[in-house]
């Protein structure tokens, strides 16, 4: 790896699969063999990214999933710019939990059409590394204790779920199995993404 470029790896997956638990680990593992990682989310703990936890996931009021798609595509813009170009000028490894897939996915179980989607997102920056830590709908809904909101329904999950698995088939994302123990699945993706350093 060229530590002046920066690594940018995102994981991806439907609510309750363990991404944040991964994302997470990554990164300790990571500093751990002295390599220079950092955390970030979508949404972000930004205004923007606040305002998507307080009215879309909490509030009384349903936007309409274009309002929804605007202001993740919103929040990126932030997140991209504020949070992921520096810290990978510094020649940082950056682990997104979530990123321009999870807009991919969820809007578009939630009838919007794929293109606008990407069109709407066309500015970003590629990641290095795309995860998806896949567990079935059912298992992953059992594990979420208390529903957030109208995207964490059974129905939609699998929905979610089947939209990446389009990627994946795509080759742009790499798929994990996320049933298994915790520590094998960090193994795993430590090794996935300790093997891409040595293709950059
Ligand atoms: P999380 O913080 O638990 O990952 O929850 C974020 C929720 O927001 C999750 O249900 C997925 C959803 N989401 C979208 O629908 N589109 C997006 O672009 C992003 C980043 C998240």
């Amino acid at each position: 790896m060229n530590g002046k470029k920066g690594f940018f790896i995102c994981i991806e997956g439907i609510d309750g699969c363990g991404k944040t638990t991964h994302a997470r680990l990554l990164v300790e593992n990571l500093r751990k063999l002295g390599y220079d990682a950092v955390y970030t989310t979508e949404p972000t703990d930004g205004k923007i990214g606040l305002f998507i936890r307080e009215y879309l996931f909490e509030g009384e009021k349903r936007y309409s999933s274009i309002v929804e798609a605007l202001l993740f595509a919103a929040d990126r813009v932030e997140h991209v710019e504020g949070e992921i170009k520096p810290a990978l000028k510094q020649g940082k490894i950056v682990v997104s939990d979530r990123y321009v897939y999870s807009s991919l996915a969820y809007q578009s179980a939630a009838g919007l059409d794929l293109e606008w989607i990407k069109a709407l997102n066309k500015w970003i920056i590629p990641p290095d590394l795309a995860l998806l830590i896949d567990v079935p709908p059912e298992e992953a809904l059992q594990r979420i204790k208390r529903k957030k909101s109208v995207m964490e329904t059974l129905e939609n999950q699998k929905k979610v779920q089947k939209a990446y698995q389009k990627f994946v088939e795509q080759g742009e994302l790499v798929k994990i199995d996320g049933t298994r123990p915790v520590e094998q699945v960090a193994m795993e993706i430590l090794n996935i993404v300790l093997e891409h350093f040595g293709n950059t």
